[in-house]
Formats: C-alpha cells, structure tokens, sequence
C-alpha cells in the first residue's frame, strides 16, 4: 500500500464519499474532502481524526466551483495522486423513460455526467503533477447496458452510461493515468436505502483499491469487486 499519497473526493461529506476518505485518511493518505455545502464538509473533516483531511469546497455541477477548487488545491498540494469523481443524485426513481422531464434529466446529466469531466478537465494539470495518477469514476450498474434496462432510475441510469463514455475517452486521452468506472454495489446509504445489501465499508472497498491498489495499467475499464466487467 502506498503511504504519503493524496486525494481528492468529490461528494464526500456523507455517504461512500465518505467512508473513502476515512479509509484513505487512515492508510496515511493526505485527502481533500470535497463538498458542495461548506458545514457539511467542514463537519464531515473534523469526524475523521486519523491522517491529514482538509476540507475543499467544490459544488460538481457549477464550473466556476470546480475552477476554484482547483486553484485552492494547488495552493495546498504539490500534486495530486487520485481524483475520486463520487458526488452523484438520483432524482428519478418514480420516473419512466416516458414521463422524466427535461429539468430532471439535465440537473441529473449536469452532476453526474458533465461533473466529472468538468473535474477531470480541472485537475489533470495538477494529477500529471504524480508519478502514477488515478481517476476514479463512481459510476453504477445501472448505466451498464450489456443486460438492456430494467425500467428503474431511467435519467440517473443513462447519467452513468454516459460517465462509462467519459471514462474511456479520458482515458484514450491520457494514457499515463489509470482512468476506470466502478460499480459499487447496492450500498446503505441515503441515496441506496437501509434496505441495500452492501455496507458503506463494502461499496467503498473497490473504489480503495482502485484508488490504491489496482495496477497502474488497469485504464479504461468498467470494474466492479476487484473485477472488469462488461460496460
Ligand atoms: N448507494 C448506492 O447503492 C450506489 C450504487 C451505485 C452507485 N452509487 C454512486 O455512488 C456515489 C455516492 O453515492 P452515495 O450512495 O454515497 O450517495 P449519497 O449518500 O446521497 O451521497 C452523495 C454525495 O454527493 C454529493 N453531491 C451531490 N451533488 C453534488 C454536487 N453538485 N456537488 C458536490 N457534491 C454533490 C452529496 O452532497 P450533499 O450532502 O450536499 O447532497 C453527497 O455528499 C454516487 O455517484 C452514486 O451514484 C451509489
């Protein structure tokens, strides 16, 4: 495991976002604990007390934010190691592909689509600033396509089949960076419900790994447990 590395996560004052940071605060990692909402944030930082966390304020579907926050951060850090895109919404769930409404499907695309690449544009000066940069796109398998759809979430679905083609074009575009999508799972969160079959430990073990573990070469994948799999 590599100590003294540093992180960024976006939408990480509650939820997976979360649960990454502590567990890469923990392994000695130096993390920004990103947030669109400064108390949450500042709240969720002073909660981890092992390793170096700091706060970094960066609302995902507002580029002047994403602009700032970049330039905050590089006046902090040296470089970046890993950029893990996590913030997400899922607005849609009592929506069918025939009733979502435009407003729905654009505030989805904006965050969960537009959000990362937007962060990726905005951090790579500072990511090729690493020995081994990551970026990490928390996608779902619900934007995975190899089963068709089953009706459920249809704008946040599509949301994640789009960051899937994020992914690969962010990768074919920096091929010295490890750039991959995850599935999580079903996780116990207020997005995913008390009634999601993963703990908050388990959805963000992947995401660790890939942040951590995984080979540098691993890029332009879709990857769930540890595992490729199918976009
Ligand atoms: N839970 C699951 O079962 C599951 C399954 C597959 C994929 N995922 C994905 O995993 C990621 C994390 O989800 P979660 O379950 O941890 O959800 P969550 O508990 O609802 O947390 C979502 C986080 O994203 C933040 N966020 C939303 N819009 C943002 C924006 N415009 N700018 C910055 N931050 C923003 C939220 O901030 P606020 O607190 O300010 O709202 C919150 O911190 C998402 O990308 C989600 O799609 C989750």
């Amino acid at each position: 495991m590599k100590q003294g590395n540093i992180a960024l996560i976006t939408g990480a004052n509650k939820g997976i976002g979360f649960e990454i940071a502590r567990t890469l605060a923990r392994l000695g990692w130096r993390v920004f604990l990103g947030a669109r909402n400064a108390n949450a944030g500042r709240e969720a930082a002073s909660k981890i007390t092992e390793g170096e966390v700091t706060f970094l304020h960066i609302d995902v579907a507002d580029p002047a934010s994403i602009q700032r926050a970049a330039e905050e951060l590089s006046l902090q850090a040296d470089r970046l190691d890993v950029l893990v895109n996590n913030a997400g919404i899922l607005l849609d769930q009592d929506k069918s592909a025939l009733t979502i409404t435009p407003e729905i499907f654009d505030t989805t695309l904006r965050t969960n689509t537009l959000g990362p690449w937007l962060v990726s544009q905005a951090f790579v000066p500072i990511l090729k600033k690493s020995a081994a940069p990551r970026i990490v796109n928390v996608s779902s398998g619900g934007g995975q396509l190899e089963d068709g759809a089953d009706g459920w979430a249809p704008g946040y679905c599509v949301s994640k089949t789009a960051l899937n083609g994020v992914t690969v074009q962010l990768a074919a575009a920096l091929p010295k960076f490890a750039i991959n999508s995850i599935c999580p799972g079903w996780v116990r969160t207020d997005m995913g419900g008390e009634n999601a079959t993963r703990s908050l430990g388990e959805g963000a073990a992947g995401i660790v790994w890939l942040a951590t573990d995984a080979p540098q070469e691993l890029t332009g994948r879709f990857v769930k447990d540890r595992k490729v799999i199918p976009w």
